[in-house]
This record gives structure tokens, sequence and C-alpha cells, in this order.
């Protein structure tokens, strides 16, 4: 008896930590390809907001807002969305993700690694307000995104 009820505690321990350890998947695969059509979509307002004020009048406030929705989206797992069967599909239109994604989940990983520090870099100089940097921060967020792009992102 007491050795079931060990048994029985250790599996739900067990299948509690699986769970943390793996994101949940939510949605169906057309809802997975919209979310994160439209999270990229957020991500481009965002960066012509910041490219709008550090090439014309800058508005602290307005840079901040952007940088830190894109330091949020840039932690916010949107790779969890490119689960497997979204390789082809539709979501808002059809996916311009390339395959190559799914397989090259070292190259995958880096792109998103080095977004999110570029991300982080461009929160942490916008709070500060100096233009400048600002300028030359955006400049390297959208190299990483490029260099996602050009790797993994069927251009039209
Ligand atoms: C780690 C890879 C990666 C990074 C980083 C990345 N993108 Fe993308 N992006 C993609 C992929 C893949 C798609 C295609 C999504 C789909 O259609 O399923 C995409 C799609 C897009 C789209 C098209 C959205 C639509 O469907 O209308 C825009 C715009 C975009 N990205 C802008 C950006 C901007 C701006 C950044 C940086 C701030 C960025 N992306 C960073 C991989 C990336």
């Amino acid at each position: 008896m007491k050795l079931t009820k060990f048994i029985l505690a250790t599996c739900a321990i067990g299948l509690v930590t699986a769970s943390v350890a793996h994101s949940q998947t939510v949605g169906k695969a057309e809802d997975q390809i919209r979310w994160r059509q439209s999270a990229f979509t957020t991500l481009s307002w965002s960066m012509a907001r910041i490219k709008a004020n550090v090439n014309g009048e800058f508005n602290k406030e307005q840079v901040v807002q952007a940088a830190n929705t894109i330091q949020t989206l840039a932690h916010a797992n949107i790779s969890s969305l490119f689960v497997p069967g979204t390789a082809k599909g539709k979501g808002w239109k059809n996916t311009e993700v390339k395959p190559e994604f799914f397989t090259d989940k070292e190259g995958a990983a880096k792109a998103w690694a080095t977004f999110s520090t570029e991300a982080d870099g461009l929160a942490k100089v916008a709070a500060t307000g100096d233009a400048a940097a600002v300028k030359a921060q955006f400049g390297k967020v959208g190299q990483s995104c490029k260099g996602c792009h050009d790797k993994f992102h069927v251009e039209d």
C-alpha cells in the first residue's frame, strides 16, 4: 500500500516536471501561424516607431514603449509557435517560414538568442534617452531580424 502511494506520488511529480519543462502547445496549427505572424507584425510596427524617432524628433516615451514591446516579444517564446506540422499552412496568409527553421535547430536557437540579446540592449539604452545610442542599438536589432530572415524567412 505504502509503495503504491509512493509510486503514484513519484509519477505525479514526474508529470508536473514534464509540463514545466515543455511549454504547452495551445491552439490549432492555423492559430499558431496567425499568432506568430501577428507577433512579427507588432515587432515591425515597433521598429518603425523607433526608426521614425531616431531619424526625426526624438520622443523618449515613444522609444521606451516600442523598445519594451520588442524586448517583451523577444522573451515571449515565439519559437514555441513553430511546432511540427506548421512548416506549411495558412494563418493570416500563407506561412513564409523556410523548412530549415524546423531542422536546423542550432541555427534557429542562435538566431533567437542573438535577437533577444540585442532587444535587451535596446530596452536598456532606450531608458537612458540617449538618441545616438538608441540609433546604434536599433541598427544591431535590425541586423538580428535580418540575420534570421536571411536564413529562415521566404522573402516576398
Ligand atoms: C529567429 C528568427 C526571426 C527573428 C529574430 C525575426 N523574425 Fe521576422 N519572421 C521570421 C519567420 C520565420 C517569419 C515567417 C512567419 C510565418 O509566416 O509563419 C517572420 C515573419 C516576419 C514578418 C511578416 C509577418 C506577416 O506575416 O505579415 C515581419 C514583418 C517580420 N518577420 C519582421 C521582423 C522584425 C522587424 C524582426 C526584428 C525586430 C524580426 N522579424 C525578427 C523569423 C524571424
